[in-house]
């Protein structure tokens, strides 16, 4: 029987997690299903927890759902804990948008100066978690889609006796598009992605065993709408991926088109909002479908966030884990040699082999380039420092981080940055 506990439970993208979880029950046959919650978060985890109730009902599936605040509770026993937390909760991303733009950075949840304060608040909070799942289910697999999910898995990786497997939506992102774009069906495309979480290339893509990565390198040049909903759509600019000859991930605007995707912000600070105000008016509307006793499937207005297709990988994951299954998804894990240019013990998002022991790293057909390597290993750099700074509380790793960023890149500028930082964060960093 297997036990699933859902950490984070009250998010606005847990009905996609349920109804991913419905859609698979005859090969992944969860017993128990417990969503767990923080007290601020009581209302919309009562929400969410009605709302699956009515969606497991209407599909006959005997999943045995719970809500709870207990944490320990949930935890007790788990085969897979979930992690999908957000420290702060909206307003936090809120200010880690903000806080770079006021000097002149990109303002982003993930990447940069705003996804190093995101470590910041989370790195303690997962090494509890970790902590938990020491003791209380040790054979469990913690799986983590929480954010930054590189720099939270190679923090679990580092500080914790925990299996883990980070965890994000961009590679089946990359092929179900891919697929689309071909119009083949998403079984038949195969990729080839490497790097870290939200720093990573396309190399080859493989449609039904035939090498067509060209052809979809040029294709992916010329269309529109192919980019998670949370990044503005810009085209690369001329010629440069048919120079690059890979398809770099969405996240990668912000590096290559730097001066564009901050003047897309700076207008957004200034008209419509930040993305988290935008976020937050999808969630009240999407908190407000959720409460009626009526609705039992996933609304579509969840199509409008970025995590699109997130159920169906971390149902892929489990299920494969659960099923020995030994296939090929592309996952956050140590990197233990893969990519040549990372330390050994970096997190690393590149395809892996899933089995029941987990997620084991295949060796690439080809190294990165030195296009994507100095970058690579420049950001891996300023992670590895973030976990260090988000474990100790170590201010001089901290500044260090944010002055290698290459999205901050100057001592005074990091140093003005991370002061903000730790000053609007004090109630979420224990560690400094
Ligand atoms: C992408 C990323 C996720 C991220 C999401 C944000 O899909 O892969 O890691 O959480 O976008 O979407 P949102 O709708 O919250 O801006
Ligand atoms: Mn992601
Ligand atoms: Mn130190």
């Amino acid at each position: 029987p297997i036990k699933v506990a859902v950490i984070g439970g009250g998010s606005s993208y847990t009905p996609e997690l349920i109804d991913g979880f419905i859609r698979r029950y005859a090969e992944l046959p969860i017993q128990e299903l417990v969503l767990v919650d923080i007290e601020e978060g009581s209302d919309k985890l009562r929400t969410i927890g009605e709302l699956a109730g009515r969606m497991i009902q209407k599909a006959g599936a005997p999943i045995q759902l719970s809500t709870t605040l207990d944490r320990r509770e949930a935890i007790r026993n788990a085969d897979f804990v979930l992690t999908q937390i957000r420290v702060g909760m909206l307003e936090a991303r809120s200010r880690d948008e903000k806080i770079p733009l006021k000097y002149g950075c990109i303002g982003q949840e993930t990447t940069g100066a705003g996804g190093f304060a995101k470590a910041l608040r989370t790195i303690p909070v997962i090494l509890d978690i970790c902590r938990e799942i020491e003791e209380l289910s040790p054979n469990a697999f913690l799986i983590n889609f929480t954010n930054p999910a590189g720099i939270i898995t190679e923090a679990v990786l580092k500080h914790a006796k925990v299996k883990t497997i980070g965890l994000c939506n961009l590679p089946i992102h990359t092929r179900m598009q891919t697929a689309k774009l071909m119009e083949v069906a998403p079984e038949e495309v195969q990729i080839e992605m490497a790097g870290i979480n939200h720093l990573n290339w396309t190399t080859r893509i493989m449609i039904g065993g035939e090498d067509r990565t060209k052809e979809v390198i040029a294709l992916h040049d010329r269309s529109d709408g192919l980019a998670v909903k949370n990044i503005p759509d810009h085209k690369w600019g001329e010629g440069f991926l048919a120079s690059l000859q890979m398809l770099p991930c969405s996240y990668l605007k912000y590096y290559y088109l730097k001066d564009k995707m901050l003047q897309d912000q700076l207008e957004d600070l200034s008209g419509k909002g930040t993305r988290a105000d935008a976020v937050r008016k999808v969630e009240d509307e999407l908190f407000q479908l959720y409460a009626d006793p009526e609705l039992d499937h996933k609304p579509a207005q969840l199509e409008q966030r970025g995590g699109a297709y997130y159920s169906e990988a971390a149902v892929d994951l489990i299920a494969s884990i659960y099923n020995n299954k030994r296939d090929v998804q592309i996952v956050n894990v140590r990197n233990d040699g893969i990519l040549a240019s990372l330390p050994d013990d970096a997190a690393i998002e590149v395809p892996c082999v899933i089995s029941a022991a987990g997620a084991k790293p295949i060796a690439l057909t080809e190294q990165l380039p030195l296009a994507a390597t100095g970058l690579l290993q420049v950001v891996k750099a300023y992670e590895q420092l973030t976990v260090h700074a988000g474990v100790t509380g170590c201010y001089d790793s901290a500044w260090q981080a944010l002055t290698i960023h290459p999205l901050v890149g100057a001592s005074s500028l990091a140093k003005a940055i991370l002061d903000d930082i730790l000053q609007d964060n004090k109630a979420y960093l224990p560690q400094f």
